[in-house]
């Protein structure tokens, strides 16, 4: 199965068979960090400017040529529609030139395959927790392409709180990866136990379970608090000191509202296995505290870097998965900016 993906700002194409990745190429773009954020147009540019490119990568690193490839997996969102119409339309054009099946995939379950890519023990029955920069989802995955969701972000998303939160500090984008060194910054300096403590939204031991607040999550207020302290800080002057140590307690704050959602779901729905996924698994504060959290009472799957990262292995697995199923999309296919979770019940 050939891979694409193209919905935010890495361009990426795979080829993944029964036995897993064969081959693996992505290209980040780096023209957006001059604009604090990425820029949807220079997204969808660069991405066909990329694509080719990445393909003969990735079939170069497999060892296959174009007659060996029985289907094309593209994300079909959600996401950034200039970046995934980009390559929608080049997956549509390959599968009609070569008479292939074409599968569109949803970005986020795209996810969970990637972990599943990595560790035999990622199936379902499981919790999956998803950590983006678009989404945070927490669901009950019954099997493949069967979901419950139990809860998600009402505002923003975790990764999206990272970005935000590091443009306030003064740290450049993407925000996720300098948060967490800053983070580290303070540990090696001592801890900021104590200089700075930040709420835990949507975090109540008067939660009950069936009440929608007992998973769902919210990490603008948290957004805002950090600006209001940074706002005073500035006033005297002490914002540079205090960055490292105010990044560490915002950290710990969304840590500590992932893993306490997550354990709840453990704990309700006597699944023990824990599939994480999205680019903020990257961070290893976040893959410590749920491991932490769960105890022995769970088994934290995470993905590698390369992995938790945006990546068309992830969507060919996905793509495999649907295609034995005896699915394929029309040529109708459409990129979808908001596209609903597939198999939720
Ligand atoms: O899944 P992803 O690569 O793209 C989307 O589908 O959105 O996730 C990107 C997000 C960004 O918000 C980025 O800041 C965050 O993942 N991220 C991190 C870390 N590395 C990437 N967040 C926290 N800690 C990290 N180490
Ligand atoms: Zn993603």
């Amino acid at each position: 199965m050939l891979g694409i993906e193209t919905s935010c700002d890495e361009t990426s194409a795979a080829v993944v068979d029964e036995h897993g990745i064969r081959g693996l190429a992505i290209a980040s773009q780096d023209a957006h960090a001059a604009f604090g954020g990425v820029v949807p147009e220079i997204a969808a540019r660069e991405h066909i400017r990329s694509l080719d490119a990445m393909v003969r990568h990735a079939m170069r690193e497999a060892e296959v040529g174009h007659a060996e490839i029985a289907g094309v997996g593209v994300t079909a969102g959600p996401g950034l529609v200039g970046a995934l119409l980009a390559g929608v339309n080049w997956a549509k054009a390959y599968a009609f030139a070569r008479g292939l099946p074409l599968l569109g995939v949803h970005h986020m379950e795209g996810h969970l395959f990637g972990t599943a890519l990595e560790h035999e023990g990622a199936h379902p029955p499981f919790i999956g927790l998803l950590v983006s920069g678009g989404h945070t989802l927490l669901l009950e995955a019954h099997a493949w392409g069967r979901y419950r969701l139990l809860g998600q972000t009402r505002d923003d998303a975790a990764g999206e709180a990272f970005d935000k939160v590091a443009r306030r500090l003064g740290l450049p984008y993407p925000g996720g990866p300098e948060i967490q060194r800053a983070a580290e910054r303070s540990a090696a300096a001592g801890g900021a136990a104590g200089r700075f403590r930040l709420p835990r939204p949507m975090l109540s031991r008067r939660d009950l379970p069936g009440d929608p607040a007992y998973y769902d999550m919210s990490f603008s207020g948290l957004k805002t608090a950090v600006a209001r302290i940074a706002e005073q800080l500035e006033a005297e002057d002490g914002l540079a000191d205090a960055v490292d140590d105010l990044a560490a307690e915002f950290q710990e704050a969304v840590v500590d509202v992932l893993a306490e959602k997550t354990r709840r779901a453990v704990e309700q729905t006597g699944c023990r296995r824990v599939v994480l996924g999205g680019g903020v698994a990257r961070n290893s504060r976040l893959r410590e505290g749920l491991a932490e959290r769960l105890g022995s009472s769970g088994e934290l799957y995470a993905p590698s870097p390369r992995l938790a990262t945006d990546n068309a292995a992830m969507i060919a697995a996905a793509a495999r998965f649907r295609l034995a199923r005896g699915e394929r999309s029309p040529w109708s296919l459409n990129a979808e900016a908001a596209l609903a979770f597939p198999g939720l019940a």
